[in-house]
């Protein structure tokens, strides 16, 4: 732990904002409203709710869980009845949540991605007013039962039952190791992000106190951070086929999968493992998260510019005119992922290799994807960012009609056909890409009070 987390209030933040609860395999994530007349039981419940704390979460092994945390919509704050002027007070991107057409748009929810198909969160379906994030070691559904019976009787309804799966090696489902790359909030060189970049309140990048809502007449919001969810339906057979004829072997199609992400299944990073060096399955190679492009990669000729990592987090590199000023730009835009896969695997051991021996097999369950979850202090400048500015951008890094290879929308622009391009010496070779092989499902704009807001519901 470094010296700023220690000044943050680690007895009252909720603990899933600073841990990802690995060792807690199970996890459901619980989509909740709540009855119209029942504010009062509602925010009784809640206050007696035992939320986990970033001081529990940070004894691990010594705590075997359950482990709950929960969070809300603009639309739940409102419906627990919290003051107008404090509610007046959010921020737009969250007060809208991300259905409104021009969010849809910007964030690539168009097609069969579009609010009107998605499986919740969508404005004709139930409302999703709060969610409940619980983990545990095993029985995670009687955990569930048990909250949710108690909150039954409070006038809450479940909406739904997000379930999660967790895969061998951390893999997601395509097959690489994921969660590798976290910001921490403190110092530690290159990957640290100001307190204030995740949570309300505290110094952001820019020197200022991240906006508190309500302040300074109401505390509510003080120490609390935002949450974006989004179910993320992966095609693994789509995206597997599609690599499968890049090639003549299966290591061809595990490079040219590897240069979509910029890492290796393994995790190791390809701008110091090479393309043509092939796949490092060492411990130290898979955690490697010590690396920046424009020493060592300046013309993507190890790791593609239009990789899933480099372009959602280009480091030292392409935001600006010197890799100090580009370290500068990102910082402003980082977020703290805490997704969950769920679905069953194409193939139970999540390799790649035995996807592409399985492409023509039957696939009886083929609803797999993730959970997308992440934190940060300003859903715009920083989820939103990332996604519009560098996923879906299709001019990054002055590429032509090339958005992120792994979860864009390839169409065509102004003539141009949607291609991934792999940079070579002296030109790049474009790969024409399919239509998408992640699709969204579901999504919601969250806000996170602390353990002491939540508790304080009681008193409302
Ligand atoms: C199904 C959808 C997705 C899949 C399969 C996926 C997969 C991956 C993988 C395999 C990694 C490398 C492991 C690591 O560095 O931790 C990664 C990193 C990352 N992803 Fe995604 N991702 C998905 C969606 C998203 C979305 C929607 C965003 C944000 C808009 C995002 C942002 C990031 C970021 C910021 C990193 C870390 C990059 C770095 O710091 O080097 N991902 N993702």
């Amino acid at each position: 732990m470094n010296n700023l987390t220690e000044e943050l209030p680690l007895h009252e933040l909720q603990g899933i904002v600073l841990h990802g609860y690995g060792h807690l395999y199970e996890a459901r994530f619980v989509l909740l409203s709540i009855r119209p007349g029942r504010a009062k039981d509602a925010r009784r419940f809640l206050a007696s709710l035992k939320l986990t704390t970033a001081a529990t979460a940070a004894r691990k092994a010594a705590e075997p869980g359950p482990f709950v945390n929960v969070a809300f919509t603009h639309r739940g704050l409102e419906a627990l009845g919290l003051d107008s002027a404090l509610l007046d007070n959010f921020p737009r991107d969250f007060v809208e949540g991300p259905t409104t057409e021009a969010r849809a748009r910007l964030l690539g929810d168009q097609g069969e991605s579009r609010p009107s198909e998605w499986l919740w969160g969508a404005p004709a379906k139930a409302p999703v007013h709060a969610v409940l994030l619980a983990y545990a070691h095993r029985d995670i559904d009687s955990v569930c039962d048990d909250v949710l019976r108690d909150a039954a009787d409070a006038g809450f309804e479940q909406v739904e039952r997000l379930e999660t799966i967790r895969l061998p090696r951390r893999q997601e489902h395509f097959g690489f190791r994921d969660g590798i790359a976290q910001p921490t909030i403190g110092a530690v060189p290159g990957n640290a992000v100001a307190a204030g970049e995740i949570l309300l309140g505290h110094k952001n990048a820019f020197g200022e106190p991240a906006h508190v809502p309500g302040a300074p007449k109401s505390a509510f919001a003080l120490n609390g951070t935002y949450a974006v969810l989004r179910q993320l339906e992966q095609d693994v057979r789509g995206f597997w086929s599609f690599c499968r004829a890049q090639g003549s072997s299966d290591g061809d199609a595990v490079r040219f999968a590897s240069q979509m992400v910029g890492r290796w299944p393994s995790g190791a990073p390809l701008v110091k493992h090479a393309p043509a060096d092939g796949d490092p399955r060492t411990d130290a190679a898979s955690n490697d998260n010590d690396f920046e492009y424009a020493m060592a990669d300046a013309k993507g000729l190890r790791c593609p510019f239009g990789a899933h990592i480099r372009r959602s987090n280009p480091r030292d590199w392409g935001t600006a005119s010197s890799a100090k000023e580009c370290r500068t730009v990102v910082s402003r835009h980082r977020i703290i992922r805490r997704g969950r896969a769920y679905g069953s695997p194409l193939c139970p051991d999540a390799e790649p290799l035995s996807y592409l021996k399985a492409l023509d097999a039957p696939d009886p369950r083929p609803n797999r994807g993730l959970h997308f979850l992440c934190f940060n202090a300003n859903i715009e400048q920083q989820f939103e960012f990332v996604q519009r500015q560098w996923c879906n951008n299709p001019k990054f890094a002055g590429l032509v009609n090339g958005v992120d290879p792994l979860i864009g929308d390839h169409r065509r622009l102004a003539g141009e056909e949607p291609a991934f391009s792999i940079q070579r010496e002296l030109t790049a070779e474009r790969v024409k890409m399919p239509a998408r092989f992640v699709r969204t499902r579901g999504a919601a704009y969250l806000f996170m009070p602390t353990v002491r807001a939540v508790a304080s519901l009681a008193e409302s």
